[in-house]
């Protein structure tokens, strides 16, 4: 029997060219899937990576809640037009932490990868009020209850908890404190601040969004954009895919 009559089979019989086609697929799938696996550079470790805190965490609850990701990606590509536009390209180990994943490739809006630090706590505020106040062509819509929400602390804890149970490497202090933590962020210079301190050295405490006299969903979630894309320090990392 020749080639071609071997092949023919295939053509000729649906089920045996599933078959094949299972097959084929796999093994490619299996030669690119599986050395991930095993390799030790597919999350490169790197300095500065910590599990968000209550407040960010509980910011980033409400970034999904308002679908914020139905607009705004969070993964920069090492692309040039990208690395000039938003910076160094994202790393694996910068979303080690996130379930779930905010990646995303639809882009109505800029990526949001490392917007921590573009800009000041009150054009944030003013932004997500009313973003045509800032930027007049915008198309995003506004979110001014935030600012009018209290934020919840009722289930930060238990968010914490089950965070920390798939995975996250929270200490068994810094669960139980969550729903504490996650105010203290927010109010400088009280005591519940110092004690937050101890427990989240490197994290910031400020009044996320102009308002001292309460911690609302406005705190929360500034607090987690003004963090995007700021742990790692890229100095020390070399940019080779960088403008090459
Ligand atoms: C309908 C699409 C849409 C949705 C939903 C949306 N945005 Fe936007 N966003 C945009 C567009 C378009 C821009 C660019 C114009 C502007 O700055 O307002 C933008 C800009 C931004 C910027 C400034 C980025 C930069 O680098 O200049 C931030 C921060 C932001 N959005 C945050 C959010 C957050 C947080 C939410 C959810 C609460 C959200 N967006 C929801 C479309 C959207």
């Amino acid at each position: 029997m020749s080639v071609w009559a071997k092949h023919k089979i295939f053509e000729k019989n649906t089920f045996v060219l599933l078959i094949g086609i299972l097959v084929a697929v796999s093994v490619g799938g299996i030669v690119e899937i599986a050395p991930l696996f095993y390799l030790k550079s597919t999350i490169e470790k790197t300095e500065g990576m910590r599990p968000y805190t209550p407040l960010e965490l509980a910011g980033r609850e409400i970034y999904v809640r308002e679908g914020c990701y139905t607009c705004h990606s969070q993964m920069i590509r090492p692309m040039r037009d990208e690395l000039e536009r938003y910076g160094h390209f994202s790393l694996a180990a910068e979303s080690m932490y996130d379930h779930p994943f905010q990646w995303g490739s639809k882009r109505t809006g800029p990526d949001l990868a490392r917007v921590g630090g573009k800009y000041s706590d009150a054009w944030h505020v003013e932004h997500l009020i009313n973003p045509r106040s800032l930027v007049p062509a915008s198309i995003m819509p506004g979110y001014p209850f935030l600012a009018n929400n209290r934020l919840d602390t009722r289930d930060v804890a238990q968010h914490v908890a089950t965070n920390s149970l798939i995975g996250v490497p929270y200490t068994e202090e810094q669960v139980n404190s969550a729903a504490r933590d996650a105010l203290a962020q927010a109010t400088p210079d009280s005591d519940a601040a110092f004690e937050f301190e101890e427990r989240w050295p490197t994290a910031t405490i400020r009044d996320f969004d102009g308002n001292p006299g309460e911690v609302t969903e406005m705190d929360a979630l500034v607090a987690y954009l003004q963090m995007l894309g700021t742990l790692v320090d890229f100095s020390i990392y070399d940019n080779q895919a960088n403008l090459r």
